[in-house]
């Protein structure tokens, strides 16, 4: 039996059994529902200090579909931009009596500098800190991945694009890791390749051809522009001629390959019509398993 957890701020670490919990707990939840009072009387406060349509929203319903009351605090709005400080933010909303707080950030290890310093019993939440970890993401993919290929020791897994700046590659692959998953390639152009020390086990390449050769699942990433200081990048078209995953790339992989994708798509970089919105494409199947797994965390970390 694996400690009941206290915040999710990555999934590096967990174990096998903690992981599978988990999904279990998401997969129950998608069959069977969850008690709509579970989290009454609990207060989730979602904290994003970057752009997300999916992710803020899916804890949003997650949490109301528990039963909690949810504020999605509006930093735009905040005494942040008057100059108040991360720390002095979180104790004034401590003092309000928080049951957890969902946070999101550019600034890698935000999550336990919160869960650090909280006072209160606030469970921290990782919606996504930097180029670090989303664990709700890792686990959401995992699922997506289980429920139609719950195989993984046989699995070859492509991961492709901007790996170095990916949150999402990085909890991929600690979720897909323990999880016992068989092969994790990693392509992206030289620019975006990340440290191979930070993936350890994972082969890394460049030649996406190659790398999809027999593949089971393919998850797609977007170049994160807003994570790239001065890299030599290819042009939009450069980059889907070589790495935008058609109809034809497609067809190198195993038949019936899953494509995946975290979003925001940029349609005709990484991904095409064809591909995002054809029968392999599981990328609304992650939207609603997203639900699911808040769902689960929020239960596993607030549930009495
Ligand atoms: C990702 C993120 O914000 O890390 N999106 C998401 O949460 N679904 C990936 C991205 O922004 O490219």
């Amino acid at each position: 039996m694996t400690d009941r957890l206290r915040h999710l701020t990555t999934l590096e670490g967990l174990d096998r059994t903690a992981l599978v919990r988990l999904l279990d707990r998401a997969e129950a939840i998608r069959h069977d529902g969850a008690p709509r009072d579970l989290l009454a009387g609990r207060t989730v406060l979602n904290l994003f200090f970057e752009h997300s349509t999916r992710t803020r929203t899916s804890f949003e319903l997650a949490a109301k579909r528990l039963g909690a009351d949810v504020v999605n605090f509006d930093v735009a709005l905040s005494s942040t931009n008057k100059g108040e400080s991360l720390l002095d933010t979180l104790h004034t909303l401590e003092a309000m009596r928080l049951d957890a707080l969902v946070v999101r950030h550019k600034e890698n290890g935000t999550p336990e500098l919160l869960a650090r310093h909280a006072t209160s019993a606030v469970a921290v939440v990782n919606a996504g800190d930097g180029q670090r970890a989303h664990p709700t993401q890792g686990l959401l993919d995992a699922l997506t991945i289980r429920q139609q290929r719950p195989d993984f020791e046989n699995l070859a897994v492509v991961i492709c694009g901007d790996i170095r700046h990916s949150r999402v590659a990085r909890s991929d692959v600690h979720a897909l890791a323990a999880l016992g998953v068989g092969e994790i390639r990693l392509c992206a152009p030289p620019a975006l390749q990340p440290d191979p020390a930070e993936f350890p086990g994972c082969r890394i390449g460049e030649d996406f051809d190659t790398a999809l050769r027999g593949a089971d699942v393919a998850i797609m990433l977007r170049i994160q522009k807003e994570r790239i200081v001065d890299a030599a990048l290819p042009d939009d078209g450069a980059y889907f001629a070589r790495y935008g995953l058609d109809a034809r790339r497609l067809a190198l992989a195993r038949p019936g390959c899953l494509v995946m994708h975290p979003g925001p798509i940029n349609r005709g970089i990484e991904i095409a019509d064809a591909v995002a919105d054809g029968p392999q494409s599981r990328i609304l199947a992650q939207v609603a398993n997203g639900v699911f797994v808040r769902m689960a965390v929020l239960a596993e970390l607030l549930g009495r």
